[in-house]
């Protein structure tokens, strides 16, 4: 059994991770209609990485007969200035959601809640992969912007994942 404290928190992550699974899918899109079909497939598997997320944390809170309570999606941005945007915005985002899992971990210690605790170290591990990846990207893309041909070969290496 969770706390009510636990419960609303768990369920706002959630909607968090499915406005990334949104967020990602946004991006996509618009990698797609600027022709960079590799970042339109990175931001696809992203999407779904997303889902798995929210699906990971309803898992949990069914199997400790909490209710799973899903809450509107919020809108999200739909058009980006250039690709290398999109990746330090993913970086950006990766770190906030960070900052979101570790208050949750700070819930449950200060709860003592150790189920809890020990489902979100999953999390606290994934966000280090998740900032690593994105990071790793921006730095790539910085590196050959205004270069077509550097900018194409990126695009193509992120097909591969
Ligand atoms: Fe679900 Fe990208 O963190």
């Amino acid at each position: 059994m969770i706390s009510k404290n636990m419960q609303e928190a768990l369920n706002a992550q959630i909607n968090a991770e499915l406005w990334s699974a949104y967020l990602y899918l946004s991006m996509s899109m618009d990698a797609d209609d600027k022709g960079l079909k590799g970042s339109a497939h990175w931001f696809a598997h992203q999407f779904k990485e997303e889902q798995e997320h929210a699906r990971k944390l309803a898992g949990y809170l069914q199997s400790q007969n909490a209710k799973v309570v899903l809450a509107p999606i919020a809108t999200v941005q739909t058009e980006w200035p250039s690709v290398t945007a999109m990746f330090e915005d993913t970086l950006a985002h990766e770190q906030k959601v960070t900052a979101m899992i570790h208050e949750l971990c700070k819930l449950a210690a200060a709860e003592q809640d150790f189920a809890t605790a020990n489902m979100l170290q999953w999390f606290v591990n994934e966000q280090v992969e998740e900032e690593d990846a994105a990071r790793e990207i921006v730095d790539a893309f910085r590196m050959v912007e205004g270069e077509k041909v550097g900018v194409y070969m990126l695009d193509q290496k992120l097909g591969a994942r």
